[in-house]
C-alpha cells in the first residue's frame, strides 16, 4: 500500500482538457515541439520539475514577511543560515537560476582548450562549458548508456576512466559531478563514488563542484541503498556529501522547491572573490542575486524541507510507482527508476525508427496529442550533435522524461499518464519519426521545429 502524502491540499489550480482533435493542431502550429506550446493547453506537465513544485505554507509566509531591500537583506541572512546549516558552506553566491551558476564557475575557470569532466553534463552545463572554449567530457560508468542494465548507482563516474582522462590531460581546471545524474535517468551517485572523485581530484590538486540540483533525492538514495547510511540522517548525508566538494552549482528550482533561485558555493576564498565580481555585474548584488528578497526566503527554507524524509519518502514513492505502472504494462524504462522523472526508452518503444528521425521527439509530440500531456525529449535532439554537412550524429541515449514536479500531482495524475503510455505502446506500429526543420546550434532543442515523415 502506499503511504499517504504528508500534507493536505490548501490551494488548487483548476486544469482543463482540449479535445485531442485541438491537441493535434496545437502541436502542428508548434513545430512538434512541446516547448512551443502554451502551458494552458496542457494537462498534465511533466516537461521539467524545474521551478514547478508547489511551495509551502510555511515558504509563502516566509516571502510574505522579508523586506524587500537591495543590500542585507534578512531573507539573505536566512538563507546563509541554511547554506551552512545543509550544506556546510560559509562562501557562496546567489543567482537566478543554476545555469547562471555555471556561467559564473566557467567563466572564471575555464578558457579556450581546456577540458572540463563530469559524470554526464546536463545540456546547460555543456552549453556553459562549450561556450567558454572549453570541451564537456562525460566519464559515467558504462551501465548508463543501458537503460535496462540493474545496478544502484548508474550515475556513478567511472573512477578510472577519469583517472586515466587525468594523467592524459593537463589543462582541467574543475572536475563536475551531478548529483543526481539527470541525462541519464536521474540515476544516484554513491557516497563511495563522490569520496573517490574527491581522492583524485586532490590528488591532481583540481577543484571538484558538485552540480547538486537534486542532492536531497540523491542523499535519499545514498540512505536506502548505500551500506552503511541507512541510520544516519539525510541531514548527514547531505553534509558529508558535500564535505567532499570545493564548490556546488545549484538550482534550488529543484531540491530547493522553489520556482526560481540558485546558489554557487565556493570554497577558496579567491576565487569566491571574482565570482561575487562577475555576480554582481551579471546577476546583481549578492544579497538579491538576480531575484526579489522573498524569492531568497523561499528558497532557504524551501533547502530544509526537501531534507525532510518522510517528504523525500513520499517523493521517491511516486516516481516508483509510476515506473512500476508503466513497466508492468511492458513499456521500456530506464530501470530501476531515479529521483525526479521516468524516462521511456524511445529507441525500445520505437525500435524501426532510426534516431536520426528523432523517435524520442516523436513520441513526446504522440503522448501529447494522446492525453495533453508533456513530457519532453533528451534524446537526439537535445543532445545530438551536428557534422560539417550538417547532418544529424545520433546522442548515446533517447529518452522521453516524465518528469514529476515536487508535491503537485495525485495518483490519479499518474494514472491517467500511465493509461495515456499504454494507450500509445499497442499502436506503437503506427508511429512514424520526424525531419527537423530547423535547430540552433547550442541549446537547439528549445527552439527547433519538427515536421512528420
Ligand atoms: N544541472 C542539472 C543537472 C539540471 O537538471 C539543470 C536543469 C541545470 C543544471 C540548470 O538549472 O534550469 O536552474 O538553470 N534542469 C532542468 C530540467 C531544466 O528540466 O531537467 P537551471
Amino acid at each position: 500500500m502506499l503511504e499517504p502524502e504528508p500534507f493536505r491540499i490548501k490551494v488548487v489550480e483548476p486544469l482543463s482538457r482540449l479535445s485531442k482533435e485541438e491537441r493535434k493542431e496545437k502541436i502542428r502550429s508548434a513545430g512538434y515541439n512541446v516547448f512551443k506550446l502554451d502551458a494552458e493547453d496542457v494537462f498534465i506537465d511533466m516537461l521539467t520539475d524545474s521551478g514547478m513544485s508547489a511551495m509551502s505554507d510555511r515558504q509563502w509566509g516566509k516571502m510574505f514577511t522579508t523586506e524587500q531591500s537591495y543590500a542585507g537583506s534578512s531573507s539573505y541572512r536566512l538563507l546563509e543560515k541554511a547554506v551552512s546549516d545543509i550544506f556546510g558552506f560559509d562562501r557562496f553566491v546567489t543567482v537566478h537560476q543554476g545555469r547562471a551558476a555555471e556561467n559564473i564557475l566557467f567563466s572564471t575557470t575555464v578558457k579556450e582548450g581546456d577540458f572540463v569532466p563530469n559524470n554526464m553534463h546536463f545540456d546547460t552545463t555543456y552549453a556553459n562549458v562549450k561556450h567558454k572554449g572549453g570541451t564537456p567530457v562525460n566519464l559515467v560508468v558504462d551501465e548508463a548508456y543501458d537503460s535496462g542494465s540493474p545496478g544502484d548507482f548508474k550515475g556513478n563516474m567511472d573512477i578510472s576512466k577519469l583517472k586515466e582522462f587525468l594523467e592524459e590531460k593537463d589543462n582541467v581546471p574543475v572536475i563536475m559531478l551531478t548529483i543526481t545524474n539527470n541525462t541519464a535517468g536521474g540515476q544516484p551517485v554513491s557516497m563511495k563514488n563522490i569520496r573517490e572523485v574527491s581522492r583524485l581530484a586532490r590528488e591532481h590538486d583540481i577543484p571538484l563542484f558538485l552540480d547538486a540540483c537534486r542532492f536531497a533525492e540523491n542523499a535519499f538514495f545514498i540512505k536506502t541503498k548505500e551500506k552503511g547510511y541507512a541510520d544516519k540522517s539525510i541531514k548527514e548525508i547531505v553534509k558529508e556529501m558535500f564535505s567532499y566538494a570545493d564548490g556546488f552549482t545549484f538550482s534550488a528550482k529543484k531540491d530547493g522547491l522553489t520556482n526560481i533561485g540558485g546558489i554557487l558555493g565556493v570554497r577558496n576564498e579567491e576565487l569566491h572573490k571574482k565570482c561575487i565580481e562577475l555576480g554582481i555585474i551579471i546577476e546583481g548584488f549578492p544579497t538579491y542575486g538576480g531575484m526579489a528578497c522573498r524569492e531568497l526566503a523561499a528558497m532557504a527554507q524551501g533547502i530544509r524541507e526537501s531534507t525532510d524524509i518522510q517528504y523525500l519518502d513520499y517523493r521517491h514513492q511516486q516516481i516508483k510507482y509510476l515506473g512500476d505502472l508503466l513497466h508492468e504494462a511492458g513499456i521500456p524504462i530506464a530501470r530501476p527508476v531515479g529521483g525526479h522523472a521516468v524516462f521511456i526508452d524511445a529507441d525500445k518503444f520505437l525500435p524501426d525508427v532510426p534516431q536520426v528521425e528523432f523517435p524520442a521527439q516523436s513520441l513526446t509530440a504522440e503522448l501529447y496529442m494522446e492525453g495533453g500531456i508533456r513530457g519532453v525529449e533528451l534524446g537526439t535532439s537535445a543532445f545530438g550533435e551536428m557534422d560539417e554537412e550538417g547532418n544529424v550524429i545520433p546522442a548515446p541515449l533517447e529518452f522521453l522524461r516524465l518528469a514529476i514536479p515536487r508535491r503537485v500531482y495525485t495518483i490519479n495524475h499518474l494514472n491517467f499518464v500511465a493509461q495515456c503510455v499504454a494507450s500509445l505502446y499497442e499502436k506503437r506500429e503506427n508511429i512514424k519519426g520526424l525531419k527537423r526543420t530547423y535547430a540552433p546550434k547550442l541549446l537547439g532543442h528549445f527552439m527547433a521545429e519538427f515536421e512528420p515523415l
